[in-house]
């Protein structure tokens, strides 16, 4: 039967290879800063218990981080997904907002990134025991679902997305997702590594 995909979340996903860029000086920089204080996190935007690069680019009393290597990457990377998507006319710029570091018990509570129009996250630092990013269903009904739909009755697969409240996909360290930055997320802080969970978000705006 034909399908009509009306008002669907669209995420995409692609892959940064990390030879391409100072991915090593960059992880030693974050966990150093990181080790100087585990908590940076001085904001008013989100609410948040780890360590964030946020409005706090210039704070000396830690290393400042070089990001030139990879925003180019980001730029080109960007411009690909722009030209996906097919729906943008004119210009739009992107820039990192925040490098988000954390270990276990430590998250970003559920937030959006308006006014940008998509935004993405790219993970330096991710093992199968860190936490995933929890999307949450923008369909205002769905955060009644578990209490409105049997649940037991749908299949717990991608095409049943519109019935959950919240979901969650597989993501590995090097990928770099694009999603509406509306779509509001969260990182919960239920990582059992422990190593440091690193990732770099940027916003893009039309
Ligand atoms: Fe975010």
């Amino acid at each position: 039967m034909e399908e009509i995909n009306l008002f669907s979340t669209k995420i995409y996903k692609t892959h940064i290879d990390k030879n391409l860029y100072n991915h090593e000086e960059l992880i030693n920089t974050i966990e150093e800063n990181y080790s100087i204080d585990s908590v940076r996190s001085d904001i008013s935007d989100f609410e948040t218990n780890s360590h964030n690069y946020y409005n706090d680019w210039n704070n000396p009393k830690f290393k400042k981080i070089n990001l030139e290597e990879i925003e180019k990457i980001y730029g080109q990377k960007t411009h690909e997904f722009i030209d996906t998507l097919d729906i943008v006319i004119g210009n739009w710029k992107a820039f990192i907002v925040n490098v988000h570091a954390s270990m276990p018990g430590q998250g970003i509570k559920p937030h959006g990134h308006l006014p940008a129009f998509y935004s993405s996250v790219h993970y330096l630092k991710l093992d199968d025991d860190h936490d995933k990013i929890i999307f949450h269903s923008p369909l205002t009904i769905n955060q009644f679902a578990s209490s409105i739909y049997d649940m037991s009755k749908i299949k717990n697969n991608l095409n049943a997305t519109n019935f959950f409240s919240g979901w969650e996909f597989e993501i590995k360290e090097g990928d770099m997702i694009f999603f509406p930055s509306y779509l509001m997320h969260e990182v919960a802080g239920e990582s059992k590594s422990n190593s440091l969970r690193i990732s770099v978000a940027s916003n893009i705006h039309i």
